[in-house]
């Protein structure tokens, strides 16, 4: 394998002050899936964008086949034949699935009138090439993010590309469609695509990667062949030194009053009867499949939910129902689990987007905000978490995929109050970022907060919380102490499998 299909030369980009790629130089051969990894913020979404037209360097080239380009336009590139997979929503939410999909280069009748049958034809035809089925006239923001991503992987595949880079393709996908993803991919390969994928999941990278290139602070630091990948091997070039999963053994905390009471919570075709109790000081799991209901029924204890029925207590009190005003009231506070949508406001500085959720608490007088109240608990969640930014002050849209998901994470763990509902807390963050959440999240049970954890990651759910319950299909399968608790009996909860004898 001569890596010389594409070829980066000491490609270097700045933005205002922040050197995002410093100098990188890496080849790609002819049809290898090549992975990319590297802290939140190391530049590897700049390095996909160069390739894909989106950014100039400041200096530096690419050659593809031995011919210089400079990528100057999303256009050429796909004249090029190079596509990519956008790891932040690249859409119009307000216009239909087959629109977005014909982005530019409507199908006509007559030379003028829209041709809607063809339009749908052709997004049809796209979304089928990757397994798929939906209304191509919904309104793109009506879709799932797992299903815009879906589409998002259509679209790039529909430009026909010899090159495609995918950037964190599976961070909001389920199980069953990273699978189908990756059959996918193999397929591509087996075709003669050359592909970059970005990803923090080494799994995904082992399974699917001939060779794997990690950058750190905008810098090459080197590439493995596939006998070199190890999970050590890549954290050490990654952060230059290992580091271990790190899960606080926090077992023997003291657990206080019953914080909340979920009672005979039940929505009509998401979840059935749920019963279970948070006392401060705990760290109760959700483990399950997608689908079992677990954000469902967080976003239903969070008001989110119009036709939930039950009861909800907290601290003793009941919860008015379908109110996020009265859960917010009340002291819950919830990281969602799509933060590409609900999280951040993208033009507001960190600070502010940190401070949200705190503003009634910052008020010194009844209108005056504690500006430097504020700006110490900016900086301390900035400093804990590691996020990446230029200064307090830059904007969350400037910042890396990763170092925007900490921003918004921040945000809820500074609020604190009596009940932190957490959705796939370490989706999309880095190995070192991973280990700081997990001790925030323990800090705060310790002080005496109440979680619940939903996470896919069962390591992360069976090692985090003092308590774990399974759901499947709607329904709670059962209840484990960590002490109890190992993949293979949360497994067995979660898919029904009967116990062997
Ligand atoms: N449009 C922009 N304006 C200002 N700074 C930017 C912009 N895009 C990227 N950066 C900065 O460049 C650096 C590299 O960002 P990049 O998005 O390439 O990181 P990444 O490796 O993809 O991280 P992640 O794993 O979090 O997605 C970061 O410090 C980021 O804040
Ligand atoms: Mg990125």
């Amino acid at each position: 394998m001569s890596p010389d299909f594409v070829q980066f030369r000491s490609i270097t980009k700045t933005f205002g002050g922040v050197r995002a790629l410093s100098e990188v130089s890496l080849g790609l051969a002819r049809g290898e899936c090549h992975g990319l990894m590297g802290e939140n913020g190391a530049g590897k979404s700049t390095l996909g964008k160069v390739l894909a037209g989106i950014h100039r360097p400041d200096s530096g080239d690419v050659l593809i086949d031995g011919r210089p380009y400079v990528f100057s336009s999303p256009r050429e590139a796909m004249k090029a034949r190079v596509a990519m997979v956008h790891q932040e929503l690249a859409f119009c939410p307000d216009l239909s699935v087959a629109e977005n999909l014909s982005m530019g280069q409507y199908p006509q009748k007559f030379g003028i009138v829209l041709d809607r049958k063809e339009l749908a034809a052709r997004a049809e035809k796209l979304l089928a090439a990757i397994g798929v089925s939906l209304d191509v006239w919904q309104p793109m923001r009506t879709l799932s993010t797992a299903q815009e991503q879906l589409v998002q992987i259509a679209s790039a595949i529909g430009t026909d590309p010899q090159i495609l880079v995918f950037d964190e393709p599976t961070s909001s996908l389920a199980e069953p469609d990273a699978q189908n993803l990756f059959k996918l991919i193999e397929t591509l390969k087996s075709r003669g695509l050359t592909m970059i994928y970005v990803s923090h999941r080494m799994p995904e990278l082992f399974r699917l990667c001939d060779r794997m290139s990690v950058l750190r602070d905008g810098k090459y630091v080197g590439t493995l062949a596939r006998d070199e990948m190890t999970h050590d091997a890549v954290v050490q070039m990654m952060i230059g030194r290992s580091v271990e999963d790190y899960f606080p053994q926090h077992l023997s905390g003291t657990k206080g009053d019953v914080v909340l009471k979920v009672k005979d919570f039940t929505s009509p075709g998401l979840f059935q009867d749920v019963n279970f109790e948070v006392r401060a000081g705990e760290i109760v799991g959700f483990a399950g499949l997608v689908g079992a209901g677990r954000s469902e029924i967080a976003k239903a204890i969070f008001g989110l939910d119009s036709h939930v029925r039950g009861q909800v207590e907290i601290v003793g009190k009941p919860l008015p129902l379908r109110s996020v005003r009265a859960s917010l009231r009340a002291g819950i506070g919830l990281v969602p689990e799509d933060r590409k949508r609900q999280g951040a406001i993208l033009g507001m500085a960190c600070r502010a987007n940190i401070s949200m959720a705190i503003l009634d608490r910052l008020r010194r007088l009844r209108f005056v905000l504690d500006r430097s109240h504020e700006k110490s608990i900016s900086s301390d969640y900035f400093s804990r978490l590691k996020v990446k930014a230029a200064s307090l002050e830059a904007p969350v849209s400037s910042l890396s995929g990763g170092n925007q998901q900490k921003v918004v994470i921040a945000k809820w763990l500074a609020r604190g109050g009596k009940l932190l509902i957490v959705d796939e807390p370490t989706r999309g963050v880095d190995v070192g970022a991973k280990a700081a959440i997990h001790a925030l999240i323990d800090d705060l049970a310790r002080q005496g907060l109440a979680v619940l954890l939903i996470s896919s990651e069962l390591p992360e759910v069976i090692n985090l919380s003092t308590r774990i319950i399974v759901m499947r299909e709607g329904h709670m399968a059962g209840e484990l102490p960590r002490t109890d608790a190992s993949q293979e009996s949360v497994l067995r909860l979660m898919t029904g499998a009967a116990l062997a004898a």
